[in-house]
């Protein structure tokens, strides 16, 4: 979402004449946008804001900003020069980029400008996103802002606001741009897709997450969509069906569950079940057979026992997700969790459990990358690996990241690539066919 928002804050800087620098020393404006989800990663951007102090002695005229997520949660604050031990000169929350030029020209007389107002109705839908760090062949298209879904753990609904979905003619729009520019991979994003909904002007008809997908897919037959992320409480058996329906729809969804304990999903405020978790996961097994699944676990949640952590190993056994993100919990200030509960378990706990967590998926991720040891997979091509200039890196319906050797492929080819080899994290293989 962040890569995603500094596309459209560079498009943004880009209709005022200003142009992206290669690096922080030759920048005259340095721009931070800032994630809030853990304390960790609040703390990296204070120790990069710290970092950055130094190119002031050399530029004296440099201006240093915080935008997004720090910038909504912790609003003045990050203002206070004696209490941060640094100077920050602007701080301008997710809804308020198109505030940048007229803060910047405040920022530069001297005074600090900040913006974090939020907005029931802000979706950037018109702002053409600068595709500053994109590879030429996928690109993300954001398609809604905000969440209101609370769950007890998150900042999200605090700093992103109200959940609003964008224009789709808007979307549609961008995604035919991408094609014309050569791309061949859309991700669509809203912290919730399956709440995407709008209702057209003229007819009142509204379209829901499912048709949005099917009329991007519908554009080119040789665009790969995907979209995240669902939350599992409304993921339908009619977006399933719509992913099972069109060969250029991913075959992957990626779903976080959080944890495999009913109880603590309740205290996480999921609103589902580990039964109605699971109950989902057969829909997709049903209706996409080869669907990979991935997902997000939060280790050591407020109160969460032994018993209860062990289900959720039992869950992932029973589930073989091919991929995950895993995560201590983190308490962050203000949320539900941080009112209601006690932050109690300990962080030797926490790790000892993060640790068991990510080793057991890395068993299943292994399992799923050997299953498809000496099966031909359709590849398409991204770049250069990092390894090797030699070697080109693509990625399989599913998801899966396949190295092979470039022969003639170039970015945005799709190859048919026999695969051979691979870790828990990567498949290896050479070229089929062209
Ligand atoms: N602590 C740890 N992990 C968190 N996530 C969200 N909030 C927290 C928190 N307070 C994780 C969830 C979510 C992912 C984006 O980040 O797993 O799905
Ligand atoms: Fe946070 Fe829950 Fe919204 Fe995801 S669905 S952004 S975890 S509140």
């Amino acid at each position: 979402m962040n890569f995603s928002d500094s596309e459209i804050v560079a498009s943004v800087m880009a209709s005022h004449d200003y142009s992206i620098a290669g690096d922080a020393p030759s920048a005259d404006i340095i721009l931070l946008n800032t994630c809030s989800i853990r304390e960790h990663a609040e703390n990296r951007v204070l120790g990069r804001l710290r970092e950055l102090q130094h190119l002031r002695k050399k530029k004296p005229g440099l201006l240093i900003g915080v935008l997004g997520c720090m910038a909504e949660r912790l609003k003045e604050k990050l203002l206070e020069d004696k209490d941060l031990g640094m100077r920050i000169d602007m701080v301008v929350g997710p809804d308020a980029y198109r505030q940048l030029p007229q803060l910047m020209a405040d920022a530069e007389t001297g005074q600090k400008a900040i913006n974090v107002m939020l907005s029931v109705d802000e979706t950037y839908a018109d702002i053409s996103p600068v595709r500053y760090a994109a590879n030429g062949v996928s690109a993300f298209i954001s398609i809604m802002r905000g969440c209101e879904n609370f769950c007890a753990y998150c900042v999200v609904p605090y700093t992103r606001g109200k959940e609003r979905s964008r224009d789709p003619e808007s979307i549609l729009n961008e995604a035919k741009q991408l094609i014309a520019a050569g791309y061949r991979e859309v991700t669509l994003l809203g912290q919730n897709v399956n709440s995407y909904s709008w209702s057209d002007k003229n007819s009142g008809a509204e379209i829901r997450f499912s048709q949005l997908l099917e009329m991007v897919a519908d554009l080119d037959p040789l665009l790969r969509v995907r979209f995240a992320t669902s939350h599992p409480k409304d993921i339908s058996d009619e977006l399933i069906r719509t992913i099972a329906g069109k060969d250029n729809i991913c075959n992957a969804i990626h779903l976080p569950v959080q944890s495999g304990s009913t109880s603590v999903l309740q205290r996480m405020n999921r609103k589902y079940s580990r039964e109605d978790y699971l109950e989902r996961i057969k829909a997709i097994r049903a209706i996409i057979p080869d669907c990979a699944i991935s997902t997000d676990f939060i280790a050591g949640f407020c109160g969460e026992t032994e018993e209860e952590h062990r289900e959720t190993l039992s869950l992932m056994d029973e589930v073989g997700f091919d991929f995950a993100f895993m995560f201590k919990y983190s308490e962050r200030p203000d949320t539900l969790a941080a009112k209601k509960y006690k932050d109690d378990v300990p962080e030797e706990v926490k790790t000892r459990r993060l640790s068991e967590i990510i080793e057991r998926q890395q068993k299943h991720s292994l399992a799923s990358n050997h299953r498809d040891l000496n099966t031909c997979q359709l590849v398409l091509a991204e770049g250069a690996s990092k390894r090797s200039e030699a070697n080109m890196m693509g990625r399989t319906s599913r998801n899966k990241v396949v190295v092979f050797p470039a022969g003639n492929t170039v970015p945005g080819d799709y190859v048919m690539v026999e695969i051979s080899h691979c870790t828990s994290a990567t498949l290896k293989g050479k070229i089929a066919s062209e």
